[in-house]
């Protein structure tokens, strides 16, 4: 089988997964939590987010992860609409992703 729809979802190289493996075994908490066990991971999340700035150049501050593309596609969506309060229309096209066309239906065909 020839895969083509990386973009979807993907293996991850080995030696990801070894350095992951620690965060889905034994130091699995959630870094926002008001108790040690997740909160001691806040600084793990902080390096990545640092790594992954200098890797493209950017800030850290720049970098904000997120769970999955429909939540990346959301908050692109909702951030050029903050950034331009004057503007309410988004053009989109029914080829797009169903995360991306209005929830009213309109746009799928
Ligand atoms: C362009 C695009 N947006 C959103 C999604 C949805 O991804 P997720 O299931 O990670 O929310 C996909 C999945 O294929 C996609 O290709």
């Amino acid at each position: 089988m020839i895969y083509l729809d990386h973009n979807a979802t993907t293996p991850v190289l080995p030696e990801v997964f070894e350095a992951m493996r620690p965060y889905f075994t034994e130091q699995w908490g959630n870094p926002s939590s008001a108790y040690k066990f997740g909160a001691k991971l806040k600084t793990v999340i902080e390096t990545a987010r640092e790594q992954v700035a200098e890797l493209i150049g950017a800030n850290g501050r720049e970098i904000t992860f997120t769970s999955c593309a429909t939540e990346s596609n959301n908050a692109a969506i909702h951030a050029a609409l903050k950034a331009n309060p004057g503007k309410r229309h988004i053009v989109t096209s029914a080829v797009e992703h169903s995360s991306v066309l209005p929830s009213d239906g309109r746009g799928t065909g």
